[in-house]
């Protein structure tokens, strides 16, 4: 196999080097953690068609060199700094894995080298035969038209260099896109762009060693949906859908029976696993795959739902998803839901909880006001089940909102998720309503004050121990205030952690069902996170019944 060969048309292998200065990096070094390596860098064009060398650190028993490039057997090579010095392999021609941990270090600055399969692209319609319903949705998306797209080439980017990285196979690489005329099976986004030249696997379905990647990492569609014409992946980066939440890592990777009860919201390739109907346990090592952008959008497939969503941007039904209800089940049954909703719902809380509060994902119950105790009449309290104000109504519902489109010129879906302008609000309203609803914080402050009261009296005695918080759940919801000489709640915040605690499980039973009613509304309403914006009249009303439930307790 010739290496680094000149004529780029010719070479079966292709290489990158880089220098090490292996004395610099001494100190620290960690365990060499298996889990499974993930596109680290974003480039023109999707999926790498040639080795790149992305990191190099110290591990506790050597150097370990990372690198990236299409599926297939790498070599990695050593040798000193002394320039004249020969190349030696390190380890076997049959790298896989993309990683190598090299322990007998030539000199502390030493140069590695890795050299690996040269691209080898052929186009989608070499895919037929055998991945036949994919390639029939995938040429009907916007991907497959991104070269004769008729504004595309009236801008001139059918001949403009600069443009073709993005909007064809390969461009400029060995067996690429090179021209219309030379390579029109290599025009607009398509397979190889996501998964990597596919020539060897093409030809060879049966050999694993070049089967194409499957990346889940966002970074993948990054290399081209980047830049102010399309700043998708640098929006969703700053996003909190950008990482997995280091607590929900933690419970995961803590026991195999919460991979799929929290990684189902949390973590990307947790979700796809159960939605493919695959078995989550196996992903152990791979948790933290946040939620990418193949977690929402499906690659392959064009539906009825706008930019490849997996689920619409409206719906009205109820929807939970407890942790413990099967998965496969319940999504197949609700496809239907609005695809935010599919995560931001109330997780299966009840008023029965005692050891925490409502998960901080109420937000689709909440728009839709189907959460909750609500009150009506002296002593009549029912469940909500659907009370939606007028921004529930909405034709996007939450991504009416959160995703409002960027200035030009990108004039696109912001994938910030926050709600980045009040535009919108304005259209409606014809002034800025400002940044919370009206008194909606106040009367959180009255309800805490209500529960302060009752915790000082009539609350059990054994609820009264020092640091112990007489209403709260046994792991406390994280609601802090503060209060005025007369001992009255005047603010509050929502912290992660409070340097109090709740009553144990056997102090849970000594709390009247009326407290517990009052604190889920409460947590309700404050783990929304918009303050009542959400649904105004509705938030109020269920702080409405939690003055009310506690006062029953307090004159009975
Ligand atoms: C002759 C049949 C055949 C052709 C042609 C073919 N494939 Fe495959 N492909 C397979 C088989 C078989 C597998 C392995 C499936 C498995 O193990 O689940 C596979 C696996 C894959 C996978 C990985 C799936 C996974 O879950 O790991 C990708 C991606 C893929 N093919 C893409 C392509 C692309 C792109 C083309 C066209 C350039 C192509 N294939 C052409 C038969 C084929
Ligand atoms: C090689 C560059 C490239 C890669 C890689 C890429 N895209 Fe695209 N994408 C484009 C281009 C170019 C268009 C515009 C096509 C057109 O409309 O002509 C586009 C269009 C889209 C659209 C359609 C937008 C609409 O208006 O309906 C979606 C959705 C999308 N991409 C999502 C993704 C996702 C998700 C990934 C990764 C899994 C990805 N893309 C990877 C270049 C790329
Ligand atoms: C860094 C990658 C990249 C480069 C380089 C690039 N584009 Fe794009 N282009 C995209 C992506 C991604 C989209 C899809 C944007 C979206 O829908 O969010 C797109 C969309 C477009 C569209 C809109 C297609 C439609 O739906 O009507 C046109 C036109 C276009 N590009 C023209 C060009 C031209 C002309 C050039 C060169 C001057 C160019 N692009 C260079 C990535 C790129
Ligand atoms: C825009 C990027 C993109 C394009 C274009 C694309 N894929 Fe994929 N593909 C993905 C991602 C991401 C996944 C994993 C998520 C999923 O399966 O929904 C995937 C999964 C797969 C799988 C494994 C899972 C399955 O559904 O069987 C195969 C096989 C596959 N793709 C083949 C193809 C073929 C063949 C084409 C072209 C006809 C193609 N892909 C085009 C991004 C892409
Ligand atoms: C039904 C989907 C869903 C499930 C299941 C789920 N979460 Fe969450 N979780 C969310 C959403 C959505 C947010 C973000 C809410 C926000 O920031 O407003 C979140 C936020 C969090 C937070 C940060 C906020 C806080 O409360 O401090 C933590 C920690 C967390 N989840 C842990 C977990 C753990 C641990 C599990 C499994 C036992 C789990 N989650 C299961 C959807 C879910
Ligand atoms: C696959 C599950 C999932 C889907 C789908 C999803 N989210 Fe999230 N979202 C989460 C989780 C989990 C977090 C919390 C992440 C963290 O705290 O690290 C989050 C965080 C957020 C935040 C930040 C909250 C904060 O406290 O800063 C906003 C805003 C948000 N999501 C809006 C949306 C919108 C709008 C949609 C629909 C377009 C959506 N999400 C779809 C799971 C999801
Ligand atoms: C009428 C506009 C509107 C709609 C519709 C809407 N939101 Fe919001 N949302 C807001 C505003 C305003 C806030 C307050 C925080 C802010 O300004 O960013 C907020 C707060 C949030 C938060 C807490 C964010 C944080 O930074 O703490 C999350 C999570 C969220 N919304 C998700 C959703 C989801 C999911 C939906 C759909 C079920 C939705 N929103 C519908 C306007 C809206
Ligand atoms: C939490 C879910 C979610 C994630 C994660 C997500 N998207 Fe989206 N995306 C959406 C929704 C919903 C829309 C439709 C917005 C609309 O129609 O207003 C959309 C729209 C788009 C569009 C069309 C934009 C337009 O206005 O024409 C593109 C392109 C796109 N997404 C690419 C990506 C890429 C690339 C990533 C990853 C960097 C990503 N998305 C991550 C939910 C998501
Ligand atoms: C479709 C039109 C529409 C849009 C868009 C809209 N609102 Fe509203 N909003 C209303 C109406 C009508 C009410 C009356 C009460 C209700 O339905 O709950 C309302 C009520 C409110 C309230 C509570 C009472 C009041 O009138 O002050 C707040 C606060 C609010 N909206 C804030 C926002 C914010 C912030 C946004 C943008 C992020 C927004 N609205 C977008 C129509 C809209």
């Amino acid at each position: 196999m010739a290496e680094n060969g000149n004529n780029a048309w010719r070479v079966d292998r292709a290489s990158v080097s880089i220098l090490v200065a292996a004395g610099f990096l001494l100190g620290g070094g960690f365990a060499d953690a298996q889990t499974v390596p993930h596109l680290s860098i974003t480039q023109p064009g999707g999926m790498p068609g040639l080795p790149i060398m992305t990191g190099i650190s110290r591990v506790t028993n050597g150097m370990k060199v990372t690198w990236d490039g299409p599926s297939g057997y790498y070599q990695v090579y050593q040798k000193s700094n002394n320039l004249l010095a020969p190349w030696v392999a390190l380890g076997k021609a049959t790298n896989l894995s993309r990683y190598a941990v090299i322990t007998r270090l030539y000199t502390t600055d030493a140069f590695f080298r890795v050299s690996g399969p040269a691209p080898a692209y052929i186009g989608a319609q070499a895919c037929a035969g055998c991945h036949d319903s994919i390639r029939n949705t995938e040429l009907k998306t916007p991907h497959a038209g991104a070269f004769t797209d008729a504004d595309f080439a009236a801008a001139g980017g059918q001949t403009n260099r600069s443009c073709l990285p993005c909007h064809t196979v390969g461009y400029g690489l060995p067996t690429g896109f090179v021209s219309k005329s030379r390579t029109p099976l290599l025009a607009g986004v398509q397979c190889e762009n996501c998964h990597g030249p596919a020539a060897n696997h093409a030809a060879n379905e049966n050999d694993p060693t070049v089967r194409p990647r499957v990346e889940l990492a966002a970074t993948v569609c990054g290399g081209c949906h980047t830049g102010p014409m399309s700043p998708t992946y640098d929006e969703w980066s700053t996003s909190a859908h950008a990482t997995v939440t280091p607590d929900a890592l933690q419970t995961m990777s803590s026991s195999t029976n919460n991979i799929s009860s929290c990684g189902r919201c949390h973590s990307g390739s947790v979700r796809l696993a159960l939605i493919y109907g695959k078995n989550p346990v196996t992903l152990s090592n791979d948790l933290n795959v946040a939620i990418t952008c193949a977690v929402c959008h499906d690659p392959h497939s064009t539906n009825a739902n706008p930019a490849q969503v997996r689920n619409p941007l409206h719906s009205t039904n109820y929807f939970s998803l407890s942790t413990s209800a099967n998965f496969t089940n319940v999504y197949a049954a609700n496809t239907n839901i609005n695809i935010c909703g599919q995560c931001h719902n109330v997780r299966g809380a009840a008023w029965t909880d005692t050891s925490r509060a409502p998960h901080r994902s109420p937000q689709y119950n909440f728009l839709l006001g189907s959460v909750g105790i609500l009150w009506s009449g002296k002593t009549n309290y029912y469940s909500a089940t659907y009370r939606p104000g007028t921004h529930g109504g909405l034709t996007n519902q939450c991504v009416y909102c959160h995703m409002q489109d960027d200035a030009p010129p990108a004039s696109i879906a912001s994938h910030t998720f926050a709600v980045i302008s009040h535009d919108v609000c304005i259209s409606c309203h014809g002034f800025d309503p400002g940044a919370s609803a009206p008194g909606v914080y106040d009367n959180v402050s009255l309800v805490l004050d209500l529960l302060n009261r009752w915790a000082a009296s009539p609350a059990a005695a054994a609820l009264r121990t020092n640091g112990v918080v007489a209403w709260e759940y046994t792991s406390p919801g994280g609601l802090t205030w503060q209060t005025n000489q007369a001992g009255q709640v005047t603010s509050w915040t929502l912290a992660d952690q409070v340097n109090f605690t709740g009553p144990d499980a056997a102090g849970q039973g000594l709390i009247p069902d009326n407290i517990k009613k009052a604190r889920y509304d409460l947590y309700l309403v404050v783990n929304d996170g918009s303050l009542g914006t959400h649904n105004w009249t509705f938030a109020l009303d269920l702080l409405t019944a939690a003055q009310n439930l506690v006062a029953q307790q307090l004159s009975p």
